[in-house]
Formats: C-alpha cells, sequence, structure tokens
C-alpha cells in the first residue's frame, strides 16, 4: 500500500463515482479511497440522524488510512453533515453543495435555476441556501426525485423504465423559465443524457463534480504546502470499499470511469 497519503471519497452508493472520475481527471496523481455505502443507499429517503450515523461510520473508517483530505460526495449527506464533519476532522472536508451552487449561478442568464435532488436535499433547502449566497435575486425551482437513485443503483441507467421514470417526474419542470438545472444528486449525471433529452438542449445541466474537484485541487495545493505533507507522484492504486455487493460495483465503475477497479467489501456497523 502507498505511503503517501490518499484523497478519501465518501457516497450513500455509486452515485460519488462522478466525483471520483473529475477527481482522477484533474488530480490525476492522488491516490483515491471511495467508499460507498451500497447496502444502505439511498441515504435520500432516510432521517438525518440516520443520515448522520451512516456518514460518521464511513467518516470512521476512511480515517484508518492516512487522508490529505475527505470529499463528501452525496449531497443528502453534505446537506446534513458537512458542518460537523468540518469540526470533527483535522483536514479539508468539502462537499458538493457550495460547489455545484457557484457553478449554477456562473452558467445562468435567466436568473431562474432549478434543483433536483433527494427528499431530504430539497428539504433542507440547501442548494437555495448556497445559491442565493452566491446571488440573492435568483428564483430557484427545486423538485425531489426519489425515483432516480434506485434506477442507477440497479444499474438500469440507460434503460426504457429510467426513460419513462425521468419524463414523468421531470414534467413540472419542462417548460418553466429555468435556463439551469442543478443535478443535486451524485447518481443524477449518470442519468445526464435521458434528463438533458427530457429538459430541452436550452437547459444547461450542472453536476457538481467539476467544481467540486477544482475546490479540492486549490485546497490540496495549500496543504501540500505544509512540509509533513508530500506531494503524491506516480500512477496512484486506488481503492474501491463497498458495503454492498462487489460485483454489481465493479460493473457500474468500470463502466463509469472506464478503468479496471479494485473493489472490496466492508460491512458498516449497525
Ligand atoms: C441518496 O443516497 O439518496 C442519493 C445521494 C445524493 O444525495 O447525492
Amino acid at each position: 500500500m502507498s505511503r503517501e497519503r490518499a484523497i478519501a471519497v465518501i457516497d450513500s452508493g455509486v452515485g460519488g463515482l462522478t466525483v471520483a472520475k473529475e477527481v482522477m481527471r484533474q488530480l490525476p496523481e492522488e491516490r483515491i479511497v471511495y467508499v460507498g455505502d451500497n447496502a444502505r443507499c439511498p441515504y435520500g429517503s432516510k432521517s438525518p440522524e440516520e443520515i448522520r450515523t451512516y456518514s460518521f461510520q464511513m467518516i470512521d473508517f476512511v480515517m484508518n488510512t492516512p487522508l490529505k483530505a475527505l470529499v463528501i460526495a452525496c449531497n443528502t449527506a453534505t446537506a446534513v453533515v458537512l458542518e460537523e464533519a468540518k469540526a470533527y476532522l483535522p483536514l479539508p472536508v468539502i462537499g458538493v453543495i457550495d460547489p455545484g451552487a457557484r457553478a449554477a449561478v456562473q452558467a445562468t442568464k435567466s436568473g431562474h435555476i432549478g434543483v433536483i435532488g433527494t427528499e431530504t436535499t430539497i428539504r433542507t433547502k440547501a442548494y437555495e441556501r448556497a445559491l442565493l449566497r452566491v446571488q440573492p435575486d435568483l428564483t430557484v425551482s427545486g423538485m425531489a426525485c426519489p425515483a432516480f437513485v434506485p434506477l442507477v443503483e440497479n444499474h438500469m441507467a440507460d434503460s426504457d423504465e429510467a426513460r419513462r421514470v425521468v419524463r414523468e417526474t421531470l414534467a413540472p419542470l419542462v417548460g418553466q423559465e429555468l435556463d439551469t438545472l442543478i443535478l443535486g444528486c451524485t447518481h443524477y449525471p449518470l442519468l445526464a443524457p435521458i434528463i438533458q433529452d427530457v429538459m430541452g438542449d436550452q437547459v444547461t445541466l450542472i453536476s457538481s463534480a467539476e467544481e467540486t474537484a477544482r475546490e479540492l485541487s486549490l485546497q490540496i495545493a495549500a496543504i501540500e504546502e505544509q512540509p509533513s505533507i508530500r506531494p503524491s507522484t506516480g500512477v496512484p492504486q486506488h481503492l474501491f470499499v463497498t458495503s454492498g455487493e462487489t460485483n454489481r460495483f465493479r460493473s457500474i465503475a468500470e463502466e463509469w470511469l472506464d478503468c479496471q477497479v479494485h473493489v472490496e467489501h466492508h460491512t458498516m456497523e449497525k
């Protein structure tokens, strides 16, 4: 195992692979330790207390590895535990909501932004607050899409069923004035071609992944100024850990990341 510190990416399942892929692209020498809690996915329909417990179990698990930074790649977990995790950990902790909000504000021309996410993410209004902090005169339309995550977790993102579910769910947003739609759940970029087709080409889809990886790069550059943190070099050996089925995780990860991945199983505490 590499002695260099890794970047931890935690998620409720496979959705955070969208963030991991962007981290690999922007920071190709950094080693990633990815944890997906597939056995308990989706988080979006769980209570805040359950989300908090599950998220901290993943955090405690990845803290067994020497880390440079932690990315909470799940929007639902970011909405519920980001501030607490930042206070708990002695390293940079990055969520996906502020980066996604910043990217959306840069993209919108009409000032009307849609946000789709899990029930918890929408209920907490975390995106709305983040957007209005950047630009207070925006119009924000939020909508929960609880049927989307199971499509992705069940490896059905490119199916007729996915097309039907996405079309029916997004119908209330189609034809609204919004010109920008935040994919406020890390699973949704895997449905992006269908979402784009339903919303139309005039709507820009925003995935937090790119902006999150950019923020991570800045924070990594800052901490590598410390003498105890060595810059990473060479080809990193990434590690993927799932609490669910390794074969299903591997096939989704290899398809999405377009490379072979090493997957291990870990049962999170009950
Ligand atoms: C979920 O676990 O319900 C979705 C993950 C997310 O909110 O990004």
